[in-house]
């Protein structure tokens, strides 16, 4: 369905080349200073056309904040958020009525619904994201005010060009101490001072290179975006099913093209002894509990321990490709695809604020089912926790 959140709740609305595309956002704190100038910025930081290395489809993305707020400031009633779609180009598809684009979303919109937005990706395209991207500014917001948390992704790798030390375990089987270091300080100014969004010079000179000669050779080419969330504040996730890291997975996996998620250590925590893996506890200078290492990724039972929670989401090469395709028609004869319109060599970079946004989505949610729980608990006669800790009936 269109909507995600279960207190923090977004709609997302709108095809490729309808009017426009955005979201409802419901659940927003009242009281929240928010205008256009909030949530623009990100649109920017997603849109197309942004660079030689995405699609050149040319649209401003611009945000018009329609309701739930006055004066600048959020009333707590829904927000609607639109953008405009100027440049469609429907004819730009006509090639794709008589194909569906091989691991595109024609041929199963066609089956499930019986019938598709005529031209594009309908509402697979990745211009429903601008919805989601416009409601994670709003999120992200609020977090950074109540919380103070911060979120920010970054390309790890396209095709076989990855950022070292970042996307797999090295060395004895133990992340680098230099990976914790980068997820405490990489900021977005950073990630945003190259096109590629990939924050280690060599390694962005040489995806650069990777998706020019994709792009010259009519082609596409898949990649990694791996995101940080720090600050988040203990206790966050919702066991059993609506487990924080769980929670992450299905947000991320609904961004178009995803295809893997892997969350803390991930696959790679596989080949390490236990002794290696867990994460020791810390007593930190404010009082707080820690741990020295972050195998966990900020996670453990589902909830979150106020560790930076990390993880990385695969992103497969974009279906639509400029270079004939052989494949069979609706009439069901093999033939050519000749496609055109104006495609993304490389998802990836684009990809980055979307990530972020549904991180966001997710934390803010959460945290409002916490919230929700600790206004309860705060209405009882306190108890004696540590009695309650020790398998006691509370004094
Ligand atoms: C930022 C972004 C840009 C995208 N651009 C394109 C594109 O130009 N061409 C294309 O075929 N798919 C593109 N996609 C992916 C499609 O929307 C997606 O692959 C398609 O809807 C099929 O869904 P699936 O890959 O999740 O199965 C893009 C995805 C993202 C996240």
């Amino acid at each position: 369905m269109s909507t995600f959140g279960k207190i923090f709740r977004v709609t997302t609305f709108g095809e490729s080349h309808c009017k426009g595309v955005g979201a409802i956002v419901d659940g927003v704190p009242p009281g929240l200073a928010l205008t256009e100038n909030d949530i623009q910025p990100q649109l920017s930081r997603r849109r197309p056309g942004q660079s030689k290395l995405t699609t050149p489809r040319d649209e401003k993305d611009r945000v018009t904040v329609m309701s739930g707020t006055e004066f600048g400031v959020t009333l707590g009633t829904p927000i609607g958020l639109t953008v405009p779609n100027l440049d469609q180009r429907p004819h730009d598809y006509s090639e794709t009525d008589v194909y569906p684009r091989p691991s595109h979303a024609d041929y199963t919109y066609l089956q499930k619904y019986g019938l598709k937005a005529s031209s594009g990706g309908g509402r697979a395209s990745a211009r429903e994201t601008i919805g989601r991207v416009a409601a994670g500014a709003i999120a992200e917001k609020y977090l950074k005010e109540a919380f103070g948390v911060e979120i920010v992704a970054f390309t790890s790798s396209v095709g076989k060009v990855a950022m070292p030390f970042v996307t797999d375990l090295q060395e004895n089987d133990v992340v680098k101490p230099e990976f914790y270091d980068f997820l405490n300080t990489i900021d977005r100014e950073t990630v945003d001072a190259d096109i590629t969004r990939c924050p280690h010079a060599e390694t962005s000179e040489a995806i650069k290179e990777v998706i020019t000669q994709k792009s010259a050779e009519q082609d596409s080419i898949g990649g990694t975006v791996t995101c940080v969330i720090r600050r988040c504040p203990v206790g966050l996730g919702e066991p059993c099913f609506d487990k924080l890291e769980a929670i992450l997975a299905h947000a991320m996996l609904s961004i178009p093209a995803t295809k893997g998620f892997e969350f803390g250590s991930g696959f790679s925590g596989t080949t390490m002894a236990g002794h290696q893996h867990n994460d020791p506890f810390v007593r930190k200078e404010d009082g707080t509990f820690g741990t020295t290492t972050n195998y966990s990724g900020g996670v453990q039972g589902g909830i979150s321990n106020g560790e930076n929670i990390y993880f990385r989401v695969a992103f497969k090469p974009a279906a639509t490709i400029s270079r004939d395709q052989e494949t069979t028609s609706y009439d069901g004869v093999w033939g050519t695809l000749a496609a055109r319109g104006r495609h993304d060599p490389c998802v990836v970079p684009r990809a980055v604020p979307i990530v972020e946004s549904m991180a966001a989505l997710v934390i803010m949610d959460l945290a409002m089912q916490q919230e929700a729980r600790r206004g309860a608990i705060a209405r009882l006669p306190s108890i004696d926790i540590h009695h309650s800790l020790l398998g006691q009936p509370p004094k």
